[in-house]
């Protein structure tokens, strides 16, 4: 097993010896230059992975940290309100601490590989008939009425754990990048980079990038209704709002909103391009920098980090969507060669 995050940045978390460590071997993912699309826009890319983590989000970061520390304050419930994959990964590291799970995502809305990896782990899973928003207001509603460990990102265990990427992208430069590029939903990751960044001095600008449909922190005020098909972030009041604003406009970055079209665009050019296959979610750092390129924000040669937030497998339903339908022809030779034009 990799070696777990908690052990690795022991020192930088909230942990003692009396914490027991669960732990699936997160952390120490890829960094992996991205040549084709660094020529495309003119800047140095480096693609943080992610999606290598063991359930395939980022969030087994925070998890790792919010689960030991719920094991070691002897809980017996954890409960969570997830687009996806915070439920995945609360489930799994819930498993493996013998903690009963509860998540709540929003009915129709989650993609198919995260409601699955949540029901083998043995959650208990509740679909409601609204969105992310109305879930995680029901959720900490319960865990005012019952003693039950709230894991969202305003659990502070998990904004600890999840700090450690920007660690280990500093650790592996030698230094920050000029700017780091993430996807923003709740604005609990982009809190926890700068967190990271300032931790250990090193300062790389932040440019939020949000979906069109749910770009709350753009237009400065929540979105009723958010709509888009990156559906990880599809979230339109972020509760970490206050914190995520301050990461942008101290680090002297930003944010940025993109249509679904753009992020759609990216997703396959990551793949094809680059053989990285993240969630589309995650190709919205790249189709906001691409924006924010386009616009001057920044400047050619800039060094970019993007951090890819979680796997491709996760949905598989929009990665046969957006390519092209398979062939299918009888099993014999020229039934192959006619349909290769060979
Ligand atoms: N990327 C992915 C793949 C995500 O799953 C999320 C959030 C984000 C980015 C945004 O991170 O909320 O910290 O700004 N997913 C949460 C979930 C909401 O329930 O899985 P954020």
């Amino acid at each position: 097993m990799a070696r777990p995050l908690i052990e690795r940045f022991r020192d930088r978390l909230p942990v003692s010896d009396a914490t027991p460590i669960i732990s699936l071997g997160e952390g120490s993912t890829p960094l992996v230059p991205a040549r084709r699309l660094s020529a495309a826009l003119g800047v140095e890319i480096l693609l943080k992975l992610e999606g290598a983590n063991p359930t395939g989000s980022f969030k087994d970061r925070g998890m790792t940290v919010a689960l030991s520390k719920a094991a070691e304050d002897g809980a017996h419930t954890v409960i969570c309100a997830s687009t996806g994959n915070t439920s995945a990964s609360a489930a799994a590291y819930a498993a493996r601490a013998g903690i009963r799970c509860v998540v709540v995502v929003p009915a129709g809305k989650i993609a198919l590989g995260k409601l699955a990896q949540a029901q083998v782990a043995g959650a208990v899973v509740i679909a409601i008939r609204g969105s992310f928003d109305d879930g995680l207001r029901l959720v900490r509603a319960i865990c005012e009425r019952h003693p039950i460990t709230l894991v969202n990102n305003l659990n502070p265990y998990r904004l600890e754990g999840q700090k450690t990427a920007a660690f280990e992208i500093v650790e592996e430069l030698g230094a920050a990048p000029d700017w780091l590029a993430l996807p923003v939903g709740n604005g609990g990751n982009i809190t926890a980079y700068w967190r990271g960044f300032c931790e250990v001095d090193a300062y790389a600008h932040v440019l939020g990038c949000q979906a069109e449909g749910a770009a709350s922190m753009v237009r400065g005020a929540d979105v009723a209704a958010p709509e888009t098909i990156a559906t990880a972030i599809r979230i339109g009041a972020p509760v970490r709002r206050v914190e995520a604003a301050l990461a942008a406009s101290e680090s002297g970055g930003g944010f940025v909103a993109v249509p679904d079209e753009e992020i759609l665009s990216w997703y396959a050019r990551l793949a094809a391009e680059e053989g990285v296959f993240c969630e589309p979610s995650s190709a919205t750092s790249v189709a906001g920098l691409a924006r924010a390129v386009r616009d001057g924000r920044v400047a050619a040669g800039s060094r970019v980090v993007c951090v890819l937030t979680g796997h491709g497998l996760k949905d598989p339903e929009t990665a046969l969507a957006s390519s092209q339908a398979v062939a299918e022809v009888a099993a014999d030779l020229d039934a192959l060669e006619s349909a290769l034009a060979l």
